[in-house]
């Protein structure tokens, strides 16, 4: 068991190409109990996560962000994936979440410090869930860039039930993985430090 999850955090990778077929729903509700059973601050348990499995919803959400990046104003030296982002959304086979057939999104409540940080707990833990379950998952970082997107969050309320005042603290992409399943880059030096 042991090293059975040891394994699984250092053999998990982000997967960006899935075949069309949907994962089964004990599998989803599966990688959706690890999510709720991250730690978060205080207990707090705050979050709720989104499970959006129905391909015409997800395809209407890709447009949604589309037109939304065309509205996000990105100064020149801000994060470069968040540059990046905007640009690709511009592109014509432009799909945020790979075509993934499930997108997991996890928000939080305001004014909530640990927001962010209860969410991301939950976000890696459903990353490595997916894994052990033989899926391939992404972290998928542009529906919190447009947290404050008109168009999104109207979109996001109407057709799949996150309240506006919810933060987006971001989502996963989920399926089968289609073709190799991705190496890891090299693991930069001097990040560890030990004080004996
Ligand atoms: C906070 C955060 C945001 C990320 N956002 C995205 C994203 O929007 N799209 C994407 O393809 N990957 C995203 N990733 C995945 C990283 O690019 C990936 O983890 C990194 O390149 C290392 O690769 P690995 O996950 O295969 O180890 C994100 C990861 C984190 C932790």
């Amino acid at each position: 068991m042991e090293q059975q999850v040891l394994s699984c955090m250092e053999t998990r990778r982000s997967v960006r190409c899935y075949e069309e077929k949907q994962i089964p729903n004990k599998k989803r509700d599966l990688i959706l109990k690890a999510a709720v059973y991250a730690p978060s601050g205080s207990n707090h348990q705050s979050w709720l996560f989104t499970a959006i499995q129905n391909r015409s919803l997800l395809e209407r959400l890709n447009e949604q962000v589309r037109i939304g990046f065309g509205f996000l104003e990105v100064a020149e030296h801000d994060y470069p994936a968040k540059i990046r982002a905007k640009s690709n959304a511009q592109k014509a086979d432009y799909n945020f979440f790979y075509h993934a057939p499930t997108l997991i999104v996890a928000s939080n409540v305001p004014d909530y410090a640990n927001a962010m940080a209860d969410c991301a707990a939950a976000l890696e833990n459903m990353l490595l869930a997916a894994h052990a379950l033989g899926l391939g998952a992404c972290w998928i970082n542009q529906l919190t860039w447009l947290n404050q997107m008109p168009n999104v969050r109207d979109f996001l309320e109407e057709y799949c039930r996150i309240p506006k005042e919810r933060v987006i603290c971001g989502a996963c992409a989920v399926g089968y993985c289609k073709g190799a399943y991705p190496k890891p880059a090299p693991r930069k030096e001097n990040t560890i430090e030990i004080i004996p």
